[in-house]
């Protein structure tokens, strides 16, 4: 039976374990009851752990399948952790002039992971292995949920959004940045453009909705004009970076922060690259069907 401490780790959302070892063996109890804390609560911190990259990997798996990622050569180890890292794997500090260190750019705008494939991952696992000092500015991750955005929207816009889908495509990160290398054949295969309602059903959750969009892989909105398309997507980036229902995390070396990628949006706060070193490592858990929009099923609207 487990046995651990848990705090919360903000008033919206979010709690702390300490007092727990992730490279334990886990029954399927145990498991549950993390599962259960995890649906509840949307983010969760585990702290001071010590793990190797295939203890991450063996405790993500208790959670469902991984993903693998797409894209080409993204880490010389394995194609399922993704090094999100000033540093290379020899322990190099990269300046942000480094591709690896501007695609970390990417993702400090708001989003979710993978949102660009037909069915989007389901929960990021993020172990901080280098972290900034205490009096640096900067380098947490920030967190919103998107239930509580979604529930704060005026009536109108709720009717307005109400059919509308975005466009996500891998590609547009890449055009962020243009020192960023164009996509390969590869990922072009891989991984084409996919539409996402942008209110989400949870099926699992009496169909709450949520608000569903993201900031680093498209501003297209399908049936509007790009132009307008674009006003509306930076409406929501506004509603979302102005609301209050964000959690910031701070990190501190040994965390291991699980995050659910159905409901809440991340993104990563700038810091100085060239200055400080940071070092984290994702496991990415893959989601399990396609985002249901509130036409599915005409009977639930
Ligand atoms: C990610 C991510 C945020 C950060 O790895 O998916 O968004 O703070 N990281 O580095
Ligand atoms: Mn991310």
């Amino acid at each position: 039976m487990l046995d651990f401490k848990i705090s919360k780790l903000s008033d919206c959302f979010g709690i702390e374990i300490s007092d727990i070892d992730l490279t334990n063996e886990f029954n399927n109890e145990d498991i549950n009851i993390l599962k259960r804390l995890f649906f509840d609560n949307h983010v969760i911190v585990f702290r001071d752990q010590k793990i190797s990259e295939q203890q991450q990997l063996a405790f993500t798996k208790h959670f469902g399948e991984l993903e693998v990622y797409p894209e080409a050569d993204k880490t010389r180890d394995s194609q399922k952790t993704y090094h999100v890292a000033n540093v290379n794997l020899d322990g190099k500090h990269l300046t942000d002039k480094d591709e690896q260190v501007i695609f970390q750019k990417v993702n400090q705008n708001w989003h979710t992971d993978s949102s660009y494939r037909f069915i989007p991952s389901y929960a990021s696992l993020l172990y901080a292995i280098e972290v900034l000092p205490d009096d640096a500015g900067g380098g947490e991750t920030e967190f919103v949920n998107m239930f509580e955005v979604y529930d704060s929207l005026d009536n109108e816009l709720k009717i307005k959004l109400e059919p509308l889908h975005m466009v996500h495509y891998y590609e547009f990160g890449r055009r962020m940045f243009p020192n960023l290398p164009p996509v390969s054949d590869f990922e072009k295969e891989n991984i084409p453009p996919v539409s996402h309602p942008l209110i989400r059903l949870h099926p699992d959750r009496h169909n709450s909705r949520s608000l569903f969009f993201t900031a680093n892989a498209g501003n297209e909105i399908g049936g509007m004009s790009q132009e307008k398309g674009s006003i509306l997507h930076k409406k929501l980036v506004a509603i979302v970076s102005n609301s209050n229902f964000k959690y910031k995390h701070r990190w501190k070396k040994g965390d291991l922060l699980m995050w659910d990628n159905r409901c809440l949006l991340h993104r990563a706060v700038s810091y100085d690259m060239n200055k400080y070193r940071r070092v984290l490592r994702r496991t990415t858990l893959a989601g399990t069907s396609a985002i249901k929009g509130p036409f599915l099923d005409p009977s639930i609207i």
